[in-house]
Order: structure tokens, then C-alpha cells, then sequence
């Protein structure tokens, strides 16, 4: 492409995507092509000559969007919000537009010092104090992964230095409700572990951590020989949005040398409302803890915020440091593949940085505040609706519901809660997500799509009552 063919495809996919957007409230939520029938539309072979960028958005017309399921839909209330605000998919194209790698600080200078500005800004929103140092990781997963390794480290004094878990004396364990994501068990796992070392510990009836079961179960493991390592607490559980308590948490990981990682992936946004912040009161007692601006925030995928308290201890875990990756800079700046899993770096602090300068605090935090409201006037519609059931606390903005006509149990009722969810799905006109709770099936409404209103939320309820009520 030479520079005006670029400018002019790329005016072309902003106005494509402009038009996409506006017009996303007419298209289905949730894609509703049968497998494989998109790659039956490709060809099998890449094409020997080149092709047209027309060629090329006709199919992105054709094929593509027929196959997207819209996060950005005003009626998506599956899953989680995984927003992607225009100023952060601009801030995302610049980054790659740039096309620059941030392998040390030297290789691109502003992609570190972004990332660390942007990153305190971050941590000043959330009501954290500075003993905290933050680093855009791409997911939580990775977040809560390096999170492991570094309790890991810490417990073993450095024993990936000698035989690492494998010539340890006691095997380290972990703790976690069931109800945390599972990408805790994955980074136990995949930190070595070991399946038989990961302890779940009890929830109580609004499916947050029980303190004196944690307790019990990390004195059990000492006095038969284990020596226990980390805890995760959750701030808002992927299933209900239930809520760890922290401070109790963090006493007892103080107690007993345990680390202690906070997954705050999904409800870490609402930490930049000072009247949300009881949630995770005790936070600062941690030592790493992980949001996702990617969520609820609005910050375009992938842009996960990982915080730790000893960035020392972190890089002496993460860092390899070969010598043609070495530069006469390293003692004045930070080489933040030490403080993570991968060497190259995407300039990943350009689409947050651009989220937070265009909306301001105040615009993100509105936003938000207006999803919290949005699920409440729900809540009190279901709460005065006979045979309707809401089967966790709504701290936030996700609804674990139930339509429990009379007589109805068991697997009868697991078949019809998954009936209607299921035709909403494909009708689609609304996207929900059915998930087990306690054993029995129930439907979770996840609040908090970019143009999602009140009005789109009493439509869905409308939706939800005609066909549970009437199936
Ligand atoms: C509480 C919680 N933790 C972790 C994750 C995983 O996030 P990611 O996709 O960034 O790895 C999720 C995603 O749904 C989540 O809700």
C-alpha cells in the first residue's frame, strides 16, 4: 500500500466502523451462524496475487459480521461488558499504526513511560495508595499467573533457583472459593502446583469467602506437613459479582506468610467510585492485585492492570536480562518485560490513556454509576414479580435470576431456565448467559454495554417475562 491508498482504506474502515456502530442495535446480539459455516465461505488456500480493499470489506460484510456476536449492543447483557470505547479503539489503532516493540525501555521509550504514568493515573482512581506499582499485562489470566509465580517464589525463597516445586521439601498449597474465575486453578496449575495442592475454600450463602474456613484449612495443611502459599480473594465473582472479604482475608495471609493476590478483573472498574470502594475494603494489605480495563471500564481489548507492592520481588522473578537486550539506560528506567511473562511489548497504555483524557474521570465514573442504578431498577422489578427469583446480592450490575413457575424442580426446572434463555439467544434479540449456581441452572444478566439504557434493560425484562412466562 503506498501512504495515500493507507489513508485512504483507512478512512474508508473508521467510517465503516462508525456506521457499524451506530447501526448495531438493528443486527442480532448473538451471532446466529451454525459452526463452520464460516469457515466454509473462505477459501482454503491464501490467494497467490493481491486483492482489492474493496474485495477485502465486502467479505468482512458478507462473512465477518454475520459472525460476530456484538459486545457493543445496547442489548448484550451476556458474559461481562468488555467495552471498547471509541477513544480507546483509536488509542489501540495508534499502537499498532506505530507498529513499535517495547522489548527495553530503550526500544520505546514513551511505550514505558506511558504505560507508568498511565498506570499511576489508574491507581489514583482506584483509591490506592502509592506503596502500589502498576503494569498493563494483556489478560488476567497472565495477571493472576505471574501473580502465582511470584508467591510461588516468595514461599520457596527463590527455589525456581534450585530444583524448583520439584525439590521442595513441602508441597505449596493455594486457596480459593470455588466461585473464583477459573483461570486461578489454570495459573495454579500451570505455576506447578499440582491439582492436589489447590484447596477450595468454603462460601458462604451470598458466595463469598468464609474467613474461618480459610483459617482452619491453612492450619489442617501446616499440621499435616504443607506449607501454605497463597491466597486468591475475588472482587466480584465472574458468576454473582460476590465480593471476598478482604480485610480478613488479608489478616489471616499476614498471619500466615500467604501471599495474597486480589482477582478484581471484573469489578475492579467500580473501585474509581468512592462509594464503591467498601467492597474491597483491606486491599491494602495485599500484595498483587488485577483489573481489567478491558471490562466494565471501557478500555478496548486487551488492557489487564496488574499492581504489586514489592516491584522488586516481581522483577527478580520475571527478569533473564541476555546481554543484546542489555543498554547503558537500564539503571534509570524500568524494563517492564521483567515485569511480566512476555519479551515484546505492544504499546498497550496508548488506548487507556486515550480513554482516560477523553472521557475524563468524571465521564467514566457517570457511565458506570448509571449501570449500578440500572440494575437495581431491574432488581426491583424482578423482586415484585411472583414465581421470579434473584439468587445473589446485586452489589454491581449483574443479576443472577430465575423464573420458578409452580411445581416446577430439579431437572424440570434446570430444561425450562435453559429453554428461554436459549430462545432469547437465538431470537437475537438479547444476549444472556445461563451458569449453574449451587448445583441448579440459572440465568445471569450482565449490565453495562456502552449504549446500554434504562430503556434497553425494561425492554429485556419485558423480553425475559413473554417468553419464561410464556414458554
Ligand atoms: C473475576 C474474573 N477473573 C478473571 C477473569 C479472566 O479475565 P481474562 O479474560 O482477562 O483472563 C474474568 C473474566 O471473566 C473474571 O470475571
Amino acid at each position: 500500500m503506498t501512504p495515500e491508498e493507507f489513508r485512504a482504506a483507512g478512512h474508508r474502515l473508521i467510517d465503516w466502523l462508525a456506521d457499524h456502530r451506530a447501526g448495531l442495535a438493528a443486527r442480532p446480539v448473538m451471532s446466529q451462524v451454525e459452526p463452520g459455516s464460516i469457515k466454509a465461505q473462505l477459501p482454503s488456500a491464501p490467494p497467490d496475487n493481491p486483492e482489492s480493499f474493496d474485495a477485502i470489506m465486502a467479505d468482512v460484510d458478507r462473512i465477518v459480521v454475520p459472525g460476530v456476536s456484538h459486545w457493543q449492543h445496547p442489548s448484550f447483557f451476556a458474559y461481562f461488558p468488555a467495552n471498547g470505547l471509541e477513544a480507546s479503539i483509536l488509542g489501540d489503532l495508534l499502537s499498532t499504526g506505530l507498529g513499535t516493540l517495547g522489548l527495553a525501555w530503550q526500544s520505546s521509550p514513551a511505550l514505558t513511560e506511558v504505560e507508568e504514568v498511565v498506570a499511576d493515573w489508574m491507581r489514583q482512581m482506584l483509591g490506592l495508595s502509592d506503596a502500589w506499582s502498576g503494569v498493563i499485562q494483556d489478560t488476567a489470566s497472565t495477571s493472576t499467573l505471574v501473580a502465582l509465580l511470584c508467591a510461588r517464589e516468595r514461599t520457596s525463597a527463590h527455589g525456581a533457583g534450585r530444583g524448583g516445586l520439584q525439590g521442595e521439601p513441602q508441597p505449596l498449597t493455594v486457596y480459593a472459593t470455588a466461585q473464583a474465575h477459573s483461570s486461578i486453578d489454570k495459573a495454579a496449575l500451570l505455576a506447578g502446583f499440582g491439582r492436589a495442592n489447590i484447596r477450595h475454600v468454603p462460601h458462604d450463602a451470598a458466595f463469598a469467602m468464609r474467613p474461618d474456613d480459610l483459617k482452619r484449612m491453612i492450619e489442617a495443611d501446616r499440621a499435616a506437613g504443607a506449607k501454605p502459599c497463597a491466597v486468591v480473594a475475588t472482587t466480584g465473582t465472574t458468576t454473582t459479582t460476590a465480593l471476598d472479604p478482604i480485610q480478613a482475608i488479608a489478616s489471616i495471609a499476614r498471619e500466615h506468610g500467604l501471599w495474597l493476590h486480589v482477582d478484581a478483573a471484573m469489578a475492579g472498574s467500580a473501585m474509581i467510585l468512592p462509594e464503591c470502594r467498601w467492597m474491597w475494603s483491606g486491599v491494602e494489605g495485599a500484595d498483587s492485585l488485577v483489573i481489567n480495563a478491558h471490562k466494565w471500564l471501557g478500555a478496548a481489548f486487551d488492557c489487564s492492570l496488574y499492581y504489586v507492592r514489592d516491584p522488586l520481588h516481581l522483577i527478580q522473578v520475571m527478569s533473564t536480562n541476555p546481554s543484546y537486550l542489555q543498554t547503558a539506560a537500564d539503571a534509570r528506567v524500568k524494563n517492564l518485560r521483567d515485569w511480566g511473562l512476555p519479551l515484546g511489548r505492544r504499546f498497550r497504555a496508548l488506548k487507556l490513556w486515550f480513554l482516560i483524557r477523553e472521557q475524563g474521570v468524571a465521564g467514566l465514573q457517570s457511565r458506570l454509576r448509571r449501570d449500578i442504578a440500572n440494575a437495581q431498577a431491574l432488581a426491583d422489578e424482578i423482586r415484585k414479580t411472583p414465581d421470579w427469583q434473584i439468587l445473589a446480592p446485586v452489589p454491581l450490575q449483574t443479576l443472577c435470576v430465575r423464573h420458578v413457575p409452580k411445581g416446577l424442580a430439579g431437572e424440570a426446572l434446570d430444561r425450562h431456565t435453559q429453554a428461554w434463555a436459549d430462545k432469547i439467544n437465538r431470537s437475537g434479540k438479547a444476549y444472556l448467559t445461563p451458569a449453574l449456581l449451587n448445583g441448579q441452572w440459572m440465568v445471569r444478566i450482565s449490565i453495562g454495554a456502552p449504549t446500554t439504557e434504562r430503556a434497553d434493560v425494561m425492554d429485556l425484562w419485558r423480553l425475559i417475562r413473554a417468553t419464561a412466562e410464556g414458554a
